[in-house]
């Protein structure tokens, strides 16, 4: 019905606000840096010195938080097979995979991770997360179940989220929690369970021979993420379900380029024969562009030296055996009893004191992740350090030097 010329206008409708649901977040930061620490959430790396140095704030820093496991970023191999693909091929591919996106690097990165898994199909994303969006959101539908870890990363969370599958999680690294949930799921609707081989907030290891064998048991099929366990767990560095031999029972293991490869990329690797498929019906693949060629050349060039990388693997391990010891003994709570992998989590009593911490460690001079929830489990605030084959034994003294004096100066031991 037309409104008269003659009658008064409505006030404008003021609009929801909606952002305001964010504003305890906002208030948490302006009370942190309130109190005068730096921000820790903006960090700038002004330089990049080595695999294990930068200027980050102005200052020399030795790099304890990045997932640089193997210290691939600055291999003199890895840098060259990027430039040359950079000059050969151009800075981007301007297309999804599925069209103008494949260029011979995007195939040889699938050939170099079917020859580093041994297995028959390999299928790269422009990133980790993309590839558990993708891969979990595609292969469990409507009427299927997904059962998962409660402390899966946000990336599998997401990929559930996007799937219409029922969602089931199991109290962390419970067998039998994971066991008495496949129980109860339906008899015959399909069954996707999803684990890691290294959880990343504690660095704890998954109990992966138990569950696989749960899964296998209860008609289940079971994908891995392993993007903190790959290039330096197992004989091969192909993971935990290498190193606790299943990785022949699991369907599915996804990994990314961001932390051992030092890249970015993510992939889903596979012996199911119908695998090929996934290609052209999963969203977070064919929608969007593919990765710039310069990359996937590095990438390449970083999986093989990986395949060779022993040494590297012994002398990582050495490095989380002391680190993990020399904190425990200095008095810091730890994450896990045991060193599990390359990342070492220091529990800190509350954010404030967390934020102080990680700021007495920058002046010192080194630089760690500050990690709080959602990202943590239990509403921790964590100080996680991730090691890196390149440390040398000197600089993981260092470390635990500013750690002594940054913990006496908090008050935390
Ligand atoms: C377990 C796990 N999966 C997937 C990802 C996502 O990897 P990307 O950085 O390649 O997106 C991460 C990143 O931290 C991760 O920790």
């Amino acid at each position: 019905m037309a409104t008269s010329m003659t009658e008064a206008p409505t006030a404008a409708a003021h609009p929801v606000d909606l952002l305001s649901k964010f504003d305890p977040i906002i208030q948490t930061r302006e009370t942190l840096l309130a109190a005068g620490v730096e921000d820790p959430f903006n960090l700038v790396m002004e330089q990049v010195l080595s695999p294990t140095r930068a200027i980050c704030n102005g200052r020399d820093t030795i790099l304890l938080g990045t997932y640089n496991y193997m210290g691939m970023t600055f291999d003199p191999d890895v840098i060259a097979a990027g430039k040359q693909a950079m000059e050969e091929f151009g800075a981007g591919t301007t297309g999804s995979r599925v069209l103008n996106g494949t260029f011979r690097d995007h195939r040889d990165v699938e050939t170099a991770l079917r020859e580093f898994y041994d297995m028959d199909h390999a299928m790269v994303f422009s990133t980790g997360y993309q590839a558990n969006l993708g891969i979990i959101s595609t292969l469990a539908g409507k009427g299927d179940y997904i059962i998962l870890d409660i402390d899966s990363h946000a990336s599998i969370w997401d990929g559930c989220a996007m799937g219409n599958a029922e969602v089931v999680p199991f109290k962390h690294n419970d067998v039998d929690a994971l066991e008495k949930r496949l129980k109860r799921i339906p008899e015959g609707a399909g069954k996707l369970v999803v684990l890691e081989g290294v959880y990343s907030m504690m660095g704890d290891v998954a109990p992966l021979k138990e569950m696989v064998r749960v899964c296998k048991e209860n008609g289940a099929m079971v994908l891995v993420d392993e993007a903190h366990s790959m290039g330096f767990i197992g004989e091969h560095g192909r993971g935990v379900a290498e190193e606790q031999g299943v990785l022949d029972d699991v369907d599915f293991i996804i990994g990314t380029f961001s932390k051992s490869v030092g890249t970015v990329g993510g992939f889903c690797v596979s012996n199911h024969p119908k695998f090929e498929v996934m290609r052209l019906v999963c969203r977070p693949y064919v929608f969007t562009a593919a990765l710039p060629p310069a990359v996937m050349a590095s990438s390449a060039t970083s999986i093989r030296k990986l395949m060779h990388g022993s040494n590297k693997r012994q002398h990582l391990w050495e490095n989380s055996r002391t680190l993990h010891k020399g904190l425990r003994d200095l008095g810091f709570e730890l994450g896990t009893e045991t060193p599990q992998s390359a990342i070492i989590a220091v529990i800190m009593p509350d954010l404030e004191k967390g934020a102080m911490m990680w700021e007495a460690l920058l002046k010192e001079g080194l630089y760690v992740n500050l990690a709080r929830p959602p990202a943590t489990p239990a509403g921790m605030t964590l100080l996680r350090c991730s090691l890196c084959a390149e440390h040398t034994a000197e600089q993981v003294q260092t470390i635990l030097g500013m750690f002594e004096r940054a913990g006496k100066a908090i008050g935390i031991i």
